[in-house]
């Protein structure tokens, strides 16, 4: 029986069918169950940062797992207090929460900013403004922060307090923050929802209202963080600086772990405010600090731009594109022709795994390991699949 046969009949049916099993990963490339490779260009939905089978995060996690595996957080431990460190140093924070995924930084960053608005305007400082088009997660307060309302609807009553207003209006935002608002959400480059960066001038808006309100800005980074962009975190593309950022994915490159970075602030977390049993795992962050070592030593934030720059050149020059969005390498590919998800069909029969992100946009966001001759033969079987399709 196959992955797919034995996966249909066993797991609950939340994710879309799925075409493929793999089976095994070794940096850009993955193999499928029948022994065909792919040229994997999601990268475990941007998260594999090293590419697959990278010794370093392995290593660390089992090397410190033999040392001292798990204690909880009733305790201090060495490596998530270097992670918290070097994190902090990296993004100008000063405060690390560790938890274990997006939606979980996302959660903490929700509580965060009520605390702050509790904390400073009292119950009624508890709204949480949000941009159209945002994906923050699918616990139920990042479900509530996320734009598409119908993948919310099922869940319905969600917490109250959210508001979400257009991605490219400056004016729109400042004017939805007020007095009673205790934080503001925002992806620098919006991921799920198409790869759209927001412009300098709404986070600039943004900025300038919580600083007149005493509301908190947060950044979630969970998909652009750790050198996607090509810079270690996308919001350091601009000259706006937030309190917090939330980060997971490539922080991990396919270890479970999510972080919520901020300054000092004074209305920040207490003992007992938060907390969950494995954040900051001895192991895990441990892996995690190796992630960062390999980014440092292997100058992948720097390839990240140069080989999203190469990609955006090539893909900007085909017949049936009609732009190119994102930065370094967290792209989206508008297709005059819409219909993505059959161009990714198609470009799977080739090799290639992208995923359709809309229906007229393709995202591309390998590993940040990839070469140009890989970022070449992308391109190159897109060309092919464009032109086939004429
Ligand atoms: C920007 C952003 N925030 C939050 C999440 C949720 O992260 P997770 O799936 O690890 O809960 C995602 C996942 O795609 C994301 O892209």
């Amino acid at each position: 029986m196959s992955l797919s046969e034995r996966g249909e009949r066993v797991m609950m049916a939340n994710y879309p069918p799925r075409q493929l099993g793999l089976v095994r990963g070794e940096g850009c490339w993955v193999w499928d169950e029948a022994g065909n490779r792919h040229l994997d260009l999601i990268a475990g939905i941007a998260v594999v940062t090293l590419g697959h089978g990278h010794p370093a995060p392995t290593r660390a996690l089992v090397e410190q797992s033999a040392v001292l595996d798990h204690v909880s957080n009733l305790y201090w431990t060495e490596p998530a207090i270097a992670l918290a460190e070097r994190l902090c140093a990296l993004a100008g924070m000063q405060r690390a929460f560790f938890c274990n995924s997006g939606a979980e930084a996302n959660e903490a960053a929700i509580k965060l900013m009520r605390r702050h608005g509790h904390e400073t305007g009292g119950a009624a400082k508890h709204r949480i403004v949000c941009l159209e088009g945002a994906f923050h997660g699918r616990t139920l307060g990042a479900l509530q922060a996320t734009w598409a309302r119908p993948k919310k609807i099922p869940f319905e009553p969600l917490p109250a307090g959210f508001e979400h207003v257009p991605r490219d209006d400056p004016d729109a935002l400042a004017a939805a923050i007020g007095p009673d608002t205790a934080g503001v959400l925002i992806e620098p480059i919006q991921g799920e929802g198409g790869v759209h960066v927001v412009p300098d001038a709404v986070l600039r808006a943004a900025r300038e209202a919580c600083d007149r309100h005493d509301a908190l800005l947060v950044f979630d980074e969970v998909q652009t963080g750790i050198g996607r962009t090509g810079e270690w975190f996308a919001f350091q593309r601009t000259d706006v600086r937030p309190d917090a950022v939330a980060l997971a994915k490539g922080l991990g490159s396919g270890l479970p772990i999510g972080a919520l970075l901020s300054r000092e602030l004074a209305t920040g977390f207490q003992p007992g405010d938060h907390g969950t049993t494995y954040g900051g795992s001895p192991g895990i962050t441990a892996g995690a600090l190796a992630v960062l070592d390999a980014v440092e030593a292997e100058g992948l934030v720097a390839n990240a731009q140069a080989m999203g720059e190469r990609l955006e050149r090539g893909l900007r020059a085909l017949p049936g594109v009609v732009d190119v969005r994102g930065a370094g390498l967290l792209r989206a590919v508008e297709l005059a022709a819409g219909d993505a998800a059959g161009v990714a069909s198609a470009l799977h029969g080739e090799g290639v795994l992208v995923n359709a992100v809309t229906e007229s946009a393709l995202r591309i966001a390998p590993p940040l390991v990839i070469d140009g001759d890989q970022v070449d033969l992308a391109v190159a079987a897109l060309a092919r699949v464009l032109a086939a399709r004429g």
